[in-house]
């Protein structure tokens, strides 16, 4: 297991595109241990996921995962899942407002618009290739961890800055309300 540190709002890395990992790379000891090693630190770090010019690799590999998280607890769960190349396709024009932050983005969260139902076509880390369509809170998830292999966070996305809040203040003034929203998102996509 190793832990590794994880890029801060202000790091060029975190703002420059990724770079696609060819095919044959992807059974590689360096490519199996990049995973491992996102997947060790995004579970240490409690976050929903977590991109690997993150920790500072220039690669399009992402992890994701929603189990029991104490950071989200309203979070509908998604098992271990790794991109590799991740491509994300909008279905439809509907989007949906959420709540996020970011383990690059020290204690600030901020409402963003994300796509309702989004197509990810990419590889899972045997090469094997994936194609499904994530709706909802999960798809937004999909959609803030494929933004970072862009280089754009969702800070980005924050049209209103009047909703940038700490994670206290988020507990404190916008959380009831946004549980009861994520419900609704929940009842309307399945996730
Ligand atoms: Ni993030």
């Amino acid at each position: 297991m190793a832990l590794r540190r994880i890029a801060q709002l202000g790091h060029p890395v975190l703002r420059e595109p990724t770079e696609l990992v060819e095919p044959s790379e992807i059974g590689t000891e360096a490519v199996q241990r990049l995973i491992d090693d996102l997947i060790d630190t995004m579970r240490e770090a409690q976050g929903a996921g977590l991109a690997a010019n993150q920790i500072y690799e220039r690669k399009r590999v992402c992890v994701m995962e929603v189990g029991n998280n104490p950071r989200y607890p309203y979070k509908p769960k998604i098992p271990l899942t790794v991109l590799i190349n991740p491509v994300i396709t909008p279905v439809g024009d509907a989007t949906f407002e959420s709540y996020e932050g970011c383990l690059s983005v020290p204690n600030l969260r901020g409402q963003v618009q994300r796509f309702a139902e989004v197509r990810v076509q990419a590889l899972d880390r045997h090469g094997e290739p994936i194609d499904q369509v994530v709706r909802g809170i999960s798809a937004g998830t999909f959609q803030h961890e494929c933004d970072h292999l862009d280089g754009k966070l969702f800070i980005d996305h924050v049209t209103d800055p009047s909703t940038f809040c700490t994670w206290d203040n988020f507990d404190r003034y916008r959380r009831a309300a946004f549980v009861e929203h994520v419900g609704r998102v929940i009842a309307l996509y399945g996730s």
